[in-house]
């Protein structure tokens, strides 16, 4: 019989839009072993951030940890006014899902300290993943610009390096949203001598960015719940054998049926880019992606691209590498972990 014990869970802050796919990343996160879920902050972008911040403690009361700290950061982008996407996301941010208001209070501390806090408490040790506008990131390095010495790996959905974007013709959401906040956390966190230093303390030296080039990759289709919902127990829309109702089922059915009709519409399949899950799940495991170092910059000032993040492939500019971006995703194994993981989730919150 192996004594091995199993390896400690990683602490992870998450910071969030959520936002449908975030709301799956939260599922996620509360599924998987290896994470320890410090906290998640709210930032505004899919919806404002006051939404942000309800529908993440719906979603966790939902997957039964009502007990992780919620905290809502800074409401509108560093130097742009706020645009939200009803379209994509419903008019709540949860498509056609309704979820019993949350109980939990919100956290007393601003998001943006945080992400300061949880990382100085653990130097080097904490994973933050971003799946939402870089806002609360940018203004925790602008407040303490140690930060990017003291996370221990970075992960940002975010950017689209080599593919088309999905908000305008170069443009990722995130990256849009607040363009000068990814320039910010991109320049602080990509500096030559962070990077240096970093590798010395034996810290991957730079962020891991995850845009459209391998989050489109992650495509949902109807199938895939109807596999999650088998695996716990109960039909696509949630209703089991006796008649009852398995709630994440059912929420997963009413939020993803608003996002696949979306993507019907502007994309062409009935079915999802799950962006911020799969960010998630190649944050806990980095072997589902591959990831080249690049040099990187975001357009603030285009007139047709502003938002765009580009990417030094041929380094013309003659400047040093800035992020890890994702170039191969491992889809099908992130689809068959997050159906086994979540369709578990469901069939133990009965
Ligand atoms: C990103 O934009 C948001 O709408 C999604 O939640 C995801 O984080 C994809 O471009
Ligand atoms: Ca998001």
């Amino acid at each position: 019989m192996s004594t091995d014990a199993p390896p400690a869970p990683v602490p992870v802050l998450l910071d969030v839009d959520t936002g449908i796919d975030d709301s799956l990343a939260l599922l996620y996160a509360c599924a998987s072993p290896e994470v320890d879920l410090v906290a998640v902050t709210c930032a505004a972008g899919n919806v404002d951030a006051r939404q942000v911040a309800e529908n993440t403690r719906a979603v966790l009361a939902l997957a039964g940890r009502p007990d992780v700290e919620v905290a809502l950061g800074r409401e509108t982008p560093l130097v742009r006014p706020l645009v939200t996407t009803p379209e994509t996301h419903g008019p709540r941010g949860i498509g056609y899902a309704t979820l019993p208001p949350a109980r939990t209070p919100l956290s007393a501390r601003h998001g943006a300290d945080v992400i300061i806090e949880e990382a100085r408490r653990r130097p080097g040790a904490l994973t933050v993943v971003c799946v939402a506008p870089l806002t609360n990131l940018a203004v925790a390095v602008l407040r303490d610009p140690e930060l990017p010495l003291l996370v221990g790996r970075l992960v940002i959905m975010g950017g689209s390096f080599r593919s088309p974007g999905n908000t305008a013709p170069t443009t990722e959401w995130n990256a849009t949203v607040d363009p000068e906040a990814a320039k910010v956390v991109y320049a602080a966190f990509g500096a030559p001598e962070v990077q240096a230093q970093r590798a010395r303390r034996g810290l991957p030296p730079r962020p891991v960015a995850l845009g459209l080039d391998v989050t489109e990759r992650a495509k949902l289709v109807p199938a895939h719940l109807e596999r999650l919902a088998a695996r716990a127990g109960c039909t696509a829309d949630g209703t089991r054998p006796d008649g009852s109702v398995n709630a994440i089922v059912r929420y997963l059915a009413d939020a993803m049926r608003f996002y696949m009709e979306f993507h019907g519409r502007y994309d062409g399949f009935y079915g999802a880019f799950i962006h911020d899950p799969f960010a998630l799940a190649a944050a806990i495991d980095p072997s589902l992606v591959r990831a080249v170092p690049v040099p990187v910059d975001v357009e603030l000032a285009g007139t047709l691209t502003t938002g765009e993040t580009v990417a030094d492939w041929r380094r013309a500019w003659g400047r040093p590498d800035t992020l890890d971006v994702g170039v191969e995703a491992d889809a099908e194994a992130f689809f068959g972990r997050f159906i086994e993981r979540v369709g578990a989730l469901a069939a133990a919150r009965g």
